[in-house]
């Protein structure tokens, strides 16, 4: 296989993501309307050769290296599609702040999956990237609707093949995400996980994960409400993001049909209908303030279309 020229571009988009909704630890996600754009190009130099530049909507560019997911997940691709390793750079424009529970590095790993694929002409199938984004993150919840769009649910069978189930969600159903300034890492939450828990516990995920899904295909409030209910990591981890149950309480206070930590945290997530996102959004900020804390809390709807690539103009002309 040929490899691109030098100059060659793509434009790769890659939505933020919630996961574990409610009851679904480790398994259920969704995609969110509020998105990363990145910029990936073939440069001069060789495989080694990587650079990631990222521009936030504060203002402040920050440098990564070929440390960094995007360029491990590229390494992925070329590796899998058995083609040279080429340089290259990457310009993100940052929209999903990192390490507040959004799926920031979902989106790392997927726009390096996506645009070296599309860089080389799309060799691998979207099968085989989900089956890398998952392999390279660890855990599915992030990275499958970040790839795919819409609500996911991902599991591993008893055949240890992962298989994803779309499933439905109703469009009245909104979600407020109020994002702190605090940061929490992903190891961080994990760590203070149990290994086990009781069997209680477990059922009650099961019952509670079941009412949601039925919830929020059908719009049924009061099985959302139900249904938003978590015992497997929530119990754990609310003592690591500082002022999150006031947060909380102040959502539901306000309305919202059920209120969970979005992915690892500390970012905190509430479900409700369309026209009272703006109580619950002034509610959930005013409740971190009170505790010292700055936020902010936009109301997102589902994104279904997951990432895009679009080719760019070839910049410089050498092969
Ligand atoms: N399911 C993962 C966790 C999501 O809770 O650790 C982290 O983004």
């Amino acid at each position: 296989m040929s490899l691109p020229i030098i100059g060659k571009k793509v434009f790769v988009e890659v939505p933020s993501t919630t996961a574990n909704l409610g009851p679904g630890f480790d398994c259920l996600g969704a995609a969110l309307d509020l998105k990363n754009l990145f910029t990936i190009q073939r440069v001069e130099g060789n495989g080694e050769r990587f650079e990631l530049i990222m521009e936030s909507t504060e203002g402040n560019h920050l440098r990564g290296g070929p440390e960094n997911l995007f360029y491990r997940a590229a390494q992925r691709v070329w590796n899998a599609a058995e083609v040279e390793p080429f340089a290259l750079e990457a310009r993100v424009s940052l929209a999903v702040p990192p390490a507040r529970g959004l799926g920031s590095s979902a989106t790392a790993i997927v726009a390096g999956l996506v645009g070296a694929n599309a860089l080389i002409n799309n060799p691998l199938s979207k099968e085989k990237l989900l089956e890398l984004a998952i392999d390279i993150e660890g855990h599915p919840d992030n990275v499958v609707p970040s790839l795919i769009g819409g609500l996911c649910f991902t599991a591993k069978a008893a055949s240890e093949r992962w298989r994803i189930v779309r499933c439905e969600w109703d469009s009245s159903i909104k979600a407020v995400v109020a994002i702190p300034s605090l940061r929490l890492s992903t190891s961080e939450a994990r760590r203070v996980m149990p290994k086990n828990v009781p069997i209680s516990d477990a059922v009650m995920n099961m019952g509670s994960l079941t009412l949601l899904l039925n919830g929020l295909k059908t719009g049924k409030e009061d099985l959302i409400s139900e249904g938003m209910h978590d015992k497997l990591h929530e119990p754990y981890r609310w003592k690591l993001i500082k002022g999150g149950l006031a947060v909380k309480d102040a959502a539901m206070r306000s309305g919202a049909l059920g209120c969970a930590i979005s992915g690892a945290g500390p970012s905190v997530l509430a479900l409700c209908k369309e026209d009272l996102g703006k109580r619950i959004s002034q509610a959930m900020v005013k409740a971190w303030e009170s505790e010292g804390v700055a936020s902010r809390a936009p109301l997102l709807s589902l994104q279904t279309e997951g990432s895009r690539w679009y080719p760019g103009k070839i910049v410089g002309s050498s092969t």
